[in-house]
């Protein structure tokens, strides 16, 4: 076979500005990931580290992570049961309590989202003993939910040669992933 090789009379220029133009287009897009990837507002500041710091665990609140595609997010029941009880001696709980009965439902804004042409579940992931930290960073210190940057098709990828071998080629087929 003869090696490929570009014909020494192929115009340089063009091929120069064509590679200035992905240069441009990739800066671009990393630009883009930054920006996308900063934490969206949320209709109320929830903090996660005033939770843990009290002592509660993530599946208190996300309790479909061990049986579930989805973790899922409490409801406004859920923190009604404790601050309904208590007492709200800080400006924080009193604005919560505030909130709260204005609002019948709090639609949260989604911070860890795939598209959706990507199938992930949960539950496989915390069947194999794998921390929430491990995908969503130090949850428990930050007040509403930051979003994990580089979190892309190749993160799965590597994750899965790492801690599967022997299952590798079932973790690396696309349709495992895409269904
Ligand atoms: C192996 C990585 C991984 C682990 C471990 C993991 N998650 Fe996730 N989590 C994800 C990914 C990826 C998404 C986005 C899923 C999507 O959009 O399809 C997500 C989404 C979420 C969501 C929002 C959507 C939903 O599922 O309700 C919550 C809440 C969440 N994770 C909480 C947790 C908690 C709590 C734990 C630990 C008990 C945990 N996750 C463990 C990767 C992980
Ligand atoms: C198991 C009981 C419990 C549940 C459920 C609970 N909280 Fe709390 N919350 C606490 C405790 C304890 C504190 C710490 C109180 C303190 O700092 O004096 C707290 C603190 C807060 C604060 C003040 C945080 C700050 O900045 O100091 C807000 C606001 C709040 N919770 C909102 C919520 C919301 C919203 C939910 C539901 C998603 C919720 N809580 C669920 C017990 C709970
Ligand atoms: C008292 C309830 C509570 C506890 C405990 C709690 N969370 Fe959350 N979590 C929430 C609420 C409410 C939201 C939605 C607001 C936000 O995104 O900050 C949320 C959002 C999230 C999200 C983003 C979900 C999305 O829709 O994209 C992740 C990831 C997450 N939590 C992980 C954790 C982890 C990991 C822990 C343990 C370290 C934890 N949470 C403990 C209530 C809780
Ligand atoms: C931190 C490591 C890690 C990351 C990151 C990770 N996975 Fe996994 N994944 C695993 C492990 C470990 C298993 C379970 C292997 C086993 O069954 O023993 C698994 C299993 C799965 C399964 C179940 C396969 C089956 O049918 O048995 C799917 C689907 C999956 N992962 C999708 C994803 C997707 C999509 C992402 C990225 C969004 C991802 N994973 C990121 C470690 C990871
Ligand atoms: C372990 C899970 C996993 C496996 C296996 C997997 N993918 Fe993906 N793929 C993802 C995730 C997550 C994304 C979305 C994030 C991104 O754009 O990188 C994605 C995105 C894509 C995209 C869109 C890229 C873009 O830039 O929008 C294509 C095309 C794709 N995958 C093809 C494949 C093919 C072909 C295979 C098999 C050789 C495969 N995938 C195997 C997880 C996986």
């Amino acid at each position: 076979m003869p090696q490929l090789k570009l014909p020494s009379k192929v115009p340089r220029v063009p091929l120069i500005i064509a590679a200035v133009i992905v240069l441009v287009l990739a800066a671009g897009a990393v630009v883009g990931l930054v920006v996308t990837q900063a934490a969206p507002a949320q209709p109320f500041p929830y903090s996660h580290a005033a939770h843990i710091d009290a002592g509660m665990q993530c599946l208190f609140c996300h309790s479909g992570a061990t049986v579930n595609v989805s973790a899922g997010l409490p409801t406004k029941e859920k923190c009604q049961g404790c601050h309904l009880n208590m007492p709200s001696d800080k400006p924080a709980l009193q604005s919560w309590l505030d909130y709260a009965s204005q609002n019948e439902k709090i639609e949260w804004v989604p911070v860890a989202i795939m598209p959706d042409f990507v199938y992930f579940s949960h539950q496989p992931h915390m069947a194999a003993k794998l921390n929430c930290e491990n995908c969503h960073g130090n949850v428990g210190a930050m007040t509403v939910a930051e979003p994990q940057r580089g979190q892309n098709m190749g993160w799965c990828l590597d994750c899965h040669r790492k801690l599967a071998p022997d299952k590798v080629v079932k973790l690396t087929d696309c349709s495992t992933c895409h269904k």
